[in-house]
Formats: C-alpha cells, structure tokens, sequence
C-alpha cells in the first residue's frame, strides 16, 4: 500500500479551512462554507476519473447534502465503502472534526487514481452532511438504498477525527458495538502495525455515521484520535503526549484551525486509511 505524502492532506485542510474562513467561519449544515466543502471535494475527484454524485436532503429547514464518489472498476455487486462527516459545528471550521477524515479520505481516493488502481472490489467513498446534528446525511443516504443496493454493500469503514493536536490511536472495536466487523478491526489493525504505531480499542456506539449503517446490518470498523476525552498516563507514555489532556481540547470550538491538528496522526491515521483500502479492496 501507498504512504501518503502528509502534505497532501494538509492542502485539502488548508481548502477546507478556507471554505469556511470566507464563509463566516464555518462549514456548518446549511451555511454556505458547507457547500463550499462539498464543492471543492467533488472537484478534486472529478477531475480524478472518479463518479460523483450529490445526494441532497433537507433538515432543519436547510438543504443538505452528501457526495458520493465511485472508483468505476471492480466488482459491482461487491462494495467496500469509506466515508466520513464533511460538516461542521457551528462554532469553528471543524477541521480536526471532520476535516481531518474528510482530507484524509480524499487524499486516498486520489492515490487509487493516480495509481490507476483496479482493484476486485468496488471502492465507494462518502462525505456525510449533518453528521453535527444527528448523523443526518447519513442515515439518509442509507435509507434511500434499496435493500439490493445495500446488501452490495459488504463493509463501511468511517473515519471522523483523526489528526487530534493530543493523539491517540483507536480502532473501534468489532465485538464492542453493532455490526462491528473483526474483518475491518484486523485490515486497521495490521495498517497500524506496519506504522509501528500501538493501538486501543474502543466502542464509539452511535456516536458517528457508522452507526447509520450498522443499523442496516452492514459490518462496519474505523479509527479515531480521541476527542473531548482525557489521555491517561498510561496512554501518554505509549502515544506521547500530554497526560491528564484532552486528546481535543479545541472538539466543537472556535479553534478547531488548521493549528489543531497534529501532522504525525494525521499522516499515520492516513496511511491506515490507504493500508486497510488497498488491503480489503483486493
Ligand atoms: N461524532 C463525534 C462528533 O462529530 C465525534 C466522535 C467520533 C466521537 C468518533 C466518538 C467517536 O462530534
Ligand atoms: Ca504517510
Ligand atoms: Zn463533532
Ligand atoms: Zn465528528
Ligand atoms: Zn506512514
């Protein structure tokens, strides 16, 4: 599997930091740096041979939307998808949550294509809206499948935060929440083992958009850097680090910037992204 240049990712956080800076500072559901966001993904993997599609829904009033990206190679009756939250909260620009898995994402998705990748599997990416108010974008996305469409698809893997300024490297465990794959858990698993990089389980529950479909029955797995969660000191003297911190001190404020992010776990979460995609997509 590819190792993602670090700074490939910062450049599409430095985008989604700008969407949200000439926007009024955020890329919140139904604001305009939200679609900005959505905008500036969808044409990076454009003009990457990649198959968009925006899903739009309405919530709260407000237009939302999801995009959707198919790689138009493997096996269509047989889909590995990937995704993660493009929205923001309202108070800051959301770039540790969830521009980091956003930017994450995206820059995978370009490796498959620039590497001309044809994998046996169909790889299916998703940018989530309204993940902030209720795992929105999602759960609609999942409800508008016919049940053919959705058993075609045989694993989601979600990624929401992973560059936390204080990191940890969790990988959501399959027997700790429903529809939790050991298949997904093993591919993330052995990505952070070619890093180097110890890694805890830990059961995210509902609280992100794999939760949307593990309630449709498909496995899901993912990883996450920690969020308004305290690092213990055993955690600190495996990951390094500040103990008695939050992994996120900025989670859902005004200084989730581009300066609240570390580059180490951004690349490292990455690079497990890209290890378990190419693993799984055969
Ligand atoms: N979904 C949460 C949010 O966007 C963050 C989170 C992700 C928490 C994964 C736990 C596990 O605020
Ligand atoms: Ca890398
Ligand atoms: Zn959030
Ligand atoms: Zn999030
Ligand atoms: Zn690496």
């Amino acid at each position: 599997p590819p190792d993602i240049p670090v700074a490939n990712i910062q450049a599409h956080l430095n985008a989604l930091q700008q969407a949200a800076s000439r926007n009024g500072g955020n890329r919140a559901h139904g604001r305009p740096g939200y679609r900005a966001s959505v905008d500036y993904v969808k044409g990076r993997l454009d003009a990457a041979g990649y198959r968009t599609r925006i899903q739009e829904f309405t919530y709260n009033g407000y237009r939302g939307y999801n995009l959707i990206a198919d790689w138009p190679y493997g096996d269509p009756n047989n889909v590995l998808m990937a995704g993660g939250h493009l929205d923001s909260v309202t108070a800051g620009p959301g770039i540790n949550d969830n521009g980091s898995g956003s930017a994450g994402l995206l820059e995978v998705a370009l490796t498959v294509s620039r590497e001309g990748l044809r994998p046996n599997r169909q790889l299916r990416f998703g940018w989530w809206g309204a993940e902030e108010l209720g795992l929105v974008g999602s759960r609609y996305y999942v409800n508008s499948l016919t049940s053919t469409e959705r058993s075609r698809i045989r694993g989601y893997l979600n990624f929401d935060m992973i560059g936390s300024p204080n990191p940890g490297y969790f990988v959501y465990s399959a027997s700790g929440q429903p529809s939790g794959s050991a298949t997904l858990e093993n591919a993330l698993r052995a990505g952070f083992q070619a890093e180097g990089v110890p890694i805890e389980l830990t059961s995210v529950g509902g609280r992100s958009d794999h939760a949307s479909f593990a309630r449709a029955g498909i496995p899901v797995g993912g990883t996450f850097s920690g969020a308004e969660g305290y690092k213990s000191s055993a955690q600190a003297r495996k990951w390094g680090g500040t103990a008695g911190a939050p992994f996120d001190r900025c989670y859902h404020r005004s200084c989730d910037t581009t300066s609240n992010i570390s580059s180490t776990a951004l690349d490292r979460h990455t690079d497990v992204i890209a290890h378990a995609v190419y693993s799984l997509a055969g």
